[in-house]
């Protein structure tokens, strides 16, 4: 793998130049429209890149944003891979490999999520503070490469912690609802049962969705800072439980995106 992330690499430098990206931004679900906050400096469709995985639809239209962002060089990733298009962990996982060894030095990531915790509404955003993984499968699985991270990564604080309070703080001033979350991974496609939000409750999740973790775990491995905020789409309160549909959850998402976009421009100017 790491002769292929040299390789995609050096694909995007000879296209970017000079330029180096700071930060690398995973835009979730419905939530694309930060791009739009971009200064673009180049673009590049994820089918024109060497080795990037590419055979579902949603992930054909994908592509790799470089600019500026509130006075930051950024690299957002428009378009995202999920575990339940087909995808292995290791081809989820590979974009941000690569975006690691464009020279970020942070990684922020968003995504939609149902909500198990009733302080957590709809429309609401949940910066994730940790994680349970309820994936079948994790992308260190296999050989290690020492050049790449360590055989047994560190989770303690999977989300770095003064970005969580940074971006509390920036929700604050903005009157902008904003928790506190542990979000649980789910593989996807269906929505869960009854049961098995009251299952995740018990746990000790806040959200739930398909997405993020295994990211979070590269990037941990490769020991990039990571900040992830989750918008609820939708409430998976057992007690009541309403048919979802994922057309309520985007649009949901494209109502709260603007509050998300926010603190993600926001934060990104704050840092080092
Ligand atoms: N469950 C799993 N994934 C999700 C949900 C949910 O309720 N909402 C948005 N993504």
């Amino acid at each position: 793998m790491y002769h292929l992330i040299e390789e995609t690499t050096a694909f995007i430098k000879h296209r970017i130049g000079d330029f180096t990206p700071e930060f690398g931004i995973i835009l979730g679900t419905g939530l694309g429209k930060l791009a739009d906050e971009v200064t673009i400096a180049y673009q590049l469709m994820y089918a024109n890149i060497p080795n990037f995985p590419i055979s579902t639809v949603e992930f054909h239209t994908g592509k790799l944003i470089f600019g500026v962002l509130n006075g930051r060089r950024v690299v957002a990733m428009q378009g995202r891979l999920h575990y339940y298009e087909g995808y292995n962990m290791q081809q989820i996982t590979f974009p941000v490999r690569v975006l690691k060894a464009l020279g970020i030095q942070k990684l922020f990531v968003s995504n939609a999520a149902g909500s198990l915790n009733p302080n957590i509404r709809k429309g609401d955003l949940a910066i994730i503070d940790d994680h349970i993984s309820l994936l079948p499968d994790n992308p260190l699985r296999g050989a290690n490469d020492h050049r790449l991270g360590p055989r047994f990564p560190d989770m303690s604080r999977p989300y770095d912690v003064t970005m969580i309070q940074e971006g509390l703080e920036i929700a604050k001033q903005h009157g902008i609802t904003a928790h506190r979350a542990v979000y649980v991974s789910t593989p996807g496609p269906n929505l869960e049962t009854r049961a098995e939000y009251r299952y995740m409750r018990a746990i000790g999740g806040d959200v739930v969705g398909m997405s993020t973790v295994p990211e979070v775990i590269v990037a941990n491995h490769m020991a990039l800072p990571v900040f992830a905020v989750s918008v609820v789409t939708d409430e998976g309160f057992h007690e009541d439980l309403q048919p979802v549909s994922l057309a309520e959850i985007v649009k949901v998402a494209s109502t709260a995106e603007p509050k998300m976009t926010l603190i993600l421009k926001e934060l990104v100017a704050l840092q080092q």
